[in-house]
């Protein structure tokens, strides 16, 4: 029996990850084999949709190496029957620590001061170089308070912030433990000197941050984002910077992968990184290991690990 699976996941895993089942391995950048394959470990950027999925007709699991899914059509596999699994938790400590490193380049203008030594224009120790936002005593707005999202504002307790979350759903034990307030969406925005971005992106969710969510945030914050990119209006952004309604945006991720806005990635008052929010050896093996285990558990006729619900 022959599985498939994402051949950039080769170096985090044993030679043999699924002993007793033909494993092959699967550049990304390649279309979905047709076949008799019975287990697919994806990365995100792999698109299954009913095509695929009719190409791959003895299909018993789709184990997605990471924890968002939404290059997968949920709908086309629950209607084949087929469980989808990702990889929470073992990434969210890494990816909370990505966003801090946004929210701390960003109110550091660390782009900005490193364009300085780049050009060779530094002068020398000056009194109003470069300021930029205090973090201690500001205020962290958390869109989306699940896993990642409260790792992000239990860090915030250590930088002296203040923290507001928005969410379908209270989250009193973190209420408890960060002293975070929730708000509804417009009123966090009004009132959060920084916003980070923790929602999955879905139907409701694309697009969300346009001109009329920008032009709703405190002028000059902060917009920081490790989610997805199509939560976000690339071009209201970038408008939103030259007009300086705010102050700069940490970017981990874009709406159209690998292609990225040039616009916006050279924007002086724009920290931009090529995904790299989980990117530790650690959890890139931890998000590897546990999408086998949710593909061996399934074949296995065992529940999975980790299911998405259908
Ligand atoms: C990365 O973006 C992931 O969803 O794991």
């Amino acid at each position: 029996m022959r599985v498939l699976i994402a051949a950039e996941l080769q170096p985090l895993l044993p030679s043999d990850p699924l002993p007793g089942y033909g494993v092959e391995w699967i550049p990304s950048q390649e279309p979905t084999p047709r076949g008799d394959y019975v287990a697919i470990i994806p990365l995100l950027s792999r698109p299954i949709g009913e095509g695929e999925l009719d190409g791959l007709p003895n299909l018993r699991v789709l184990a997605q190496c990471a924890v968002g899914y939404d290059n997968i059509d949920l709908a086309a596999a629950a209607r084949r029957g087929i469980p989808v699994t990702n990889t929470p938790d073992v990434l969210t400590e890494s990816t909370a620590d990505l966003a801090w490193t946004l929210i701390l380049s960003v109110a550091r203008r660390t782009k900005e001061a490193q364009e300085v030594l780049y050009q060779d224009s530094w002068t020398g120790w000056s009194p109003t170089q470069l300021l930029g936002l205090e973090l201690n005593g500001s205020t962290l707005g958390i869109v989306g308070a699940g896993r990642i999202g409260q790792a992000v504002g239990r860090r915030a307790v250590g930088f002296g912030m203040a923290v507001l979350y928005s969410d379908s759903e209270g989250r009193p034990e973190f209420e408890e433990g960060v002293g975070a307030s929730r708000r509804d969406l417009f009123a966090l925005l009004a009132e959060s000197d920084v916003v980070s971005v923790h929602v999955p992106s879905t139907n409701e969710t694309r697009g969300l941050f346009d001109a009329v969510r920008f032009s709703s945030m405190k002028p000059g914050a902060l917009f920081i984002n490790t989610a997805r990119g199509d939560l976000v209006d690339e071009e209201a952004l970038r408008e939103a910077l030259d007009l300086g309604r705010l102050g700069g945006a940490g970017l981990d991720v874009f709406s159209r992968e690998p292609d990225v806005p040039r616009g916006l990635v050279q924007h002086p008052k724009v920290v931009a990184l090529p995904h790299i929010g989980s990117a530790t050896t650690v959890t890139r093996r931890a998000m590897a290991e546990l999408a086998v285990e949710n593909a061996a558990a399934v074949l296995d006729g065992r529940p999975p690990v980790t299911p998405v619900e259908l």
